[in-house]
């Protein structure tokens, strides 16, 4: 089979490595991918967001699925252009990825089919916002209601505090005021067919740039998977209070879906509460949860085509998994690119379809016209170990983390260390 992959970050990296080391490969193309997908398959140097040049892409090297990594691509439709050409895609369609392209639509979703969520009001104008602010004074989180890259939630102690930043989101559309919860995090991942679902194991996503939690978001600064201080009796209540009763609102619905279902979900103390709905693999969640994944992850993508999921074998390797982010000088703010990269010659370093317990996947680095590794972006690479022990584990991928060399590398120290929650 040939299969094409759409994004270029640590995520599309690590389903690169997961596709070649399927016997039934044929062929591996990334769009536009990264120095780390081109070692495995071919990239192409096309916007994963252009629809029709993914359609002519997939055509023209006569690709049988295509997997799609990002959001922007899912919210511009490109599954349903796809299917149009008869081609078999992994995401949904953009009705149903309005989940995570709206926030309002999410929540409106999450209160019609009864899933626990923090309480919100949307507002589209100044006036609104100053009346939530009289009437509400508390800690608020503000929500944009569309697709930003991360950077459309910030966290105020007051209201008034988010009165500035509320106002500028306030110029791009409606801005959502959320209660704001206190909790352990944990990501959820279910593969969804239009019969079925399999859930993925808990994977924690440490979302702040600084220790213990402190900073602003981020993308993701390391993942842990399973999640050893999730109870297993706690996991069982996010299944039934969140994740089934979010895929039974699917079906009622009439949405369309194939594919991965990211819910963010926040563990408080009156039980878990849903923070936002994603309609693909979360990044850096995906480099530690694909190692653990026994199955050809080709079988797991046709049976979703199919519609057998249910039946499909999903287990998991009995270790624990735990990435860690090297991001460039300056993340989450602004940030240099184009900074040379070494890497020591260590096992793990080089990431073939061989590889397994130790790996290191690219992000945000390019090759340049030297044939030389610069940076690119504010993750750079994701360093990942598996071991039966956290704590090797963790050691593992912090030693491969210390083998990368650029200027301003820098990583959070505390992954897997504890539970810090975000
Ligand atoms: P979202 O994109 O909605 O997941 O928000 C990004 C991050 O903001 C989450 O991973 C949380 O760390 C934080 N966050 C979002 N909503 C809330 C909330 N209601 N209360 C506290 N933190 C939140
Ligand atoms: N790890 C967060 C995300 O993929 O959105």
């Amino acid at each position: 089979m040939k299969v094409l992959i759409l994004g270029k970050g640590g995520r599309e990296h690590a389903l690169a490595w997961k596709f070649v080391r399927s016997n039934r490969i044929t062929g591996l193309y990334c769009a536009p991918g990264n120095p780390g997908t081109a070692e495995l398959g071919t990239n192409v140097e096309i916007n994963a967001n252009d629809v029709d040049a993914v359609v002519e892409t997939a055509i023209r090297h006569s690709i049988d699925l295509v997997f799609v990594g990002p959001e922007e691509p899912l919210a511009a439709d490109v599954v349903s252009a796809l299917a149009d050409r008869g081609i078999a895609a992994i995401g949904p369609p953009a009705s149903s990825a309005r989940l995570e392209s709206s926030k309002s639509f999410a929540k409106a979703f999450m209160e019609r089919h009864g899933v626990p969520t923090a309480a919100a009001d949307v507002v589209q104008t100044e006036s609104d916002l100053h009346a939530f602010v009289s009437g509400n004074p508390g800690p608020v989180v503000v929500k944009m209601d569309g697709l930003a890259g991360g950077k459309g939630v910030r966290e105020f102690n007051s209201a008034t505090d988010a009165v500035p930043f509320a106002n500028s989101a306030l110029k791009s559309g409606p801005v959502l005021l959320e209660e704001r919860l206190h909790g352990i995090e944990v990501s959820a991942f279910a593969l969804i067919d239009s019969n079925g679902h399999r859930i993925l194991p808990p994977c924690a996503d440490y979302k702040k740039s600084g220790e213990r939690g402190t900073g602003s978001n981020t993308g993701g600064m390391g993942s842990i998977s399973p999640v050893p201080w999730i109870a297993d009796e706690t996991w069982s209540s996010v299944k039934r209070t969140i994740i089934e009763p979010s895929i039974e609102g699917l079906r009622n619905d009439g949405l369309d879906y194939t594919g991965v279902l990211y819910i963010g979900v926040m563990l408080t103390e009156h039980g878990p509460y849903t923070l936002e709905y994603n309609v693909r693999l979360g990044d850096p969640e995906t480099q530690v949860i694909l190692p653990l994944l026994r199955a050809d992850i080709l079988d797991v993508c046709e049976a979703m085509i199919d519609g057998s999921i249910s039946r499909c074998r999903i287990e998991t390797d009995d270790l624990v998994s735990v990435g860690v982010v090297v991001a460039s000088a300056g993340y989450p703010d602004s940030y240099q690119k184009d900074v040379p990269v070494t890497i020591d010659n260590v096992d793990g370093a080089y990431v073939t379809p061989r590889s397994l317990d130790r790996l290191i996947f690219h992000s945000g680095t390019r090759s340049n016209e030297h044939s030389q590794i610069v940076t690119a972006g504010g993750r750079c690479f994701t360093c990942v170990c598996r071991d039966t022990d956290v704590f090797r584990a963790r050691t593992g991928a912090y030693e491969l983390a210390e083998s990368i060399h650029f200027d301003g590398a820098w990583s959070r120290t505390d992954i897997a260390a504890r539970v810090f929650g975000s």
